[in-house]
């Protein structure tokens, strides 16, 4: 008899015994010691919860409110690249999965299905999340610009511009397995040979070059806020002053994220960076919003990250395990754990809504 999947961890386990071990080194690894990584999920079980007992939860719900419109889940599906090469639905089936669960979804610049198709299968689905685009700087301004033109025509909602990942980031894990996208899995929209890790053990390139040439500054990102109607949120923010400098500029909010531990290794937990960030954005005249990422695999995450600010959480891996061994349905099954999670963590702290939770539901615990 096989034990039900009933935790993310359970998808976790039954995604490495599908995939190849190139593709678990690159969809499950982290950069160099993978520090970060695993500090974001540290992070998050180190808060402790302050649960209040005995609150009419009469008319609860799971809304939120993000740039300025009404969602059914403060959780949304994180940009990642390459989806199918983790199942045949890839960025289709995930997308679906994250509609049929009314979480958003974010379809990465490094989608192996194109844009346009992937927004015509949940634009019109009542009951969904957002649908953003992510995109990674473009030095051909021509290029960007007719991107941003498909990207709003389609339907995406927002953009979200990564500025953490210039370079690839020391993967080690990769670099053991090497990292070769299987035959007939394309970048429709990503027009840079991907290859930054080939292009390392050539005599002359770094792992700085490639992407280091085309990496933005913060005089670009406002010229793309200029070029766009769409809202654009800076994603990989993890200083306050950069959060500050985003939301002077234009950017309608930030992603506290440190690429769930796969750019830069020994960042903080997201779960650390956040509360500065919130305040600073907070302290903005006109506000922000503000997201967070990396560790979060259980409920009980989704709602520490609300209480440390947060206005909603993006999952990664997890989502990807989910796909990786049942496409759609083991996708929509991760959201859903996560979905039903939260929602029996809101009732047992005594939150009818998201908006009830504020700091006074966490509390610090010593360690052991
Ligand atoms: C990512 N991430 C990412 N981020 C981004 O902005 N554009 C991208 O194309 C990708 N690609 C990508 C691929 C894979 C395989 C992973 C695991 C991650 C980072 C992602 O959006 C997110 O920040 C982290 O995955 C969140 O951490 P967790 O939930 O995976 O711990
Ligand atoms: C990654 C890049 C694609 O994390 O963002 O693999």
């Amino acid at each position: 008899m096989t034990t039900p999947i009933v935790t993310l961890q359970d998808h976790e386990h039954a995604a490495q015994a599908v995939m190849s071990a190139s593709a678990w080194a690159y969809f499950s690894g982290g950069a160099a010691d993978e520090i970060s990584l695993r500090r974001n999920v540290l992070a998050w079980q180190s808060q402790g919860l302050a649960p209040r007992v005995l609150q009419d939860l009469r008319g609860g719900h799971t809304r939120c409110n993000l740039l300025g419109k009404t969602w059914p889940m403060p959780l949304l599906v994180a940009p990642m690249a390459h989806q199918r090469w983790a199942h045949h639905e890839g960025e289709s089936g995930m997308a679906l999965a994250a509609a049929a669960q009314g979480c958003g979804f974010v379809l990465s610049h490094q989608t192996n299905t194109p844009l346009n198709k992937v927004a015509s299968l949940i634009a019109s689905e009542k009951d969904r999340g957002p649908l953003w685009f992510q995109l990674y700087w473009l030095t051909d301004r021509g290029a960007m610009r007719d991107l941003l033109q498909q990207v709003e025509s389609a339907g995406y909602e927002a953009l979200v511009l990564t500025v953490d990942a210039p370079v690839h980031g020391v993967r080690d894990r990769e670099r053991h397995h090497g990292m070769a996208l299987p035959e007939g899995i394309q970048t429709p929209h990503w027009p840079a040979p991907l290859n930054i890790l080939a292009a390392s053990h050539t005599a002359k390139v770094g792992l700085c070059a490639g992407l280091a040439a085309v990496a933005p500054t913060w005089a670009d990102v406002q010229w793309l806020i200029g070029q766009t109607r769409l809202p654009v949120l800076l994603k990989g923010i993890t200083h306050p002053e950069d959060a500050r400098q985003a939301m002077a500029i234009g950017a309608s909010g930030v992603v506290v994220s440190n690429h769930g531990g796969r750019v830069l290794d020994t960042l903080p937990a997201t779960a650390e960076l956040l509360p500065a960030i919130v305040d600073v954005v907070h302290s903005q005249p006109h506000g922000g919003a503000v997201l967070v990422d990396g560790g979060i695999r259980r409920g009980t995450d989704v709602f520490k990250a609300l209480a440390l600010g947060a206005d909603a959480a993006l999952i990664g891996r997890p989502a990807l395990y989910g796909l990786a061994h049942a496409g759609a349905r083991g996708a929509a099954h991760v959201l859903r754990l996560l979905r039903d999670e939260f929602e029996m963590t809101l009732a047992l702290c005594g939150c009818p809504t998201p908006q009830a939770i504020h700091r006074g539901h966490l509390q610090a615990l010593d360690p052991l």
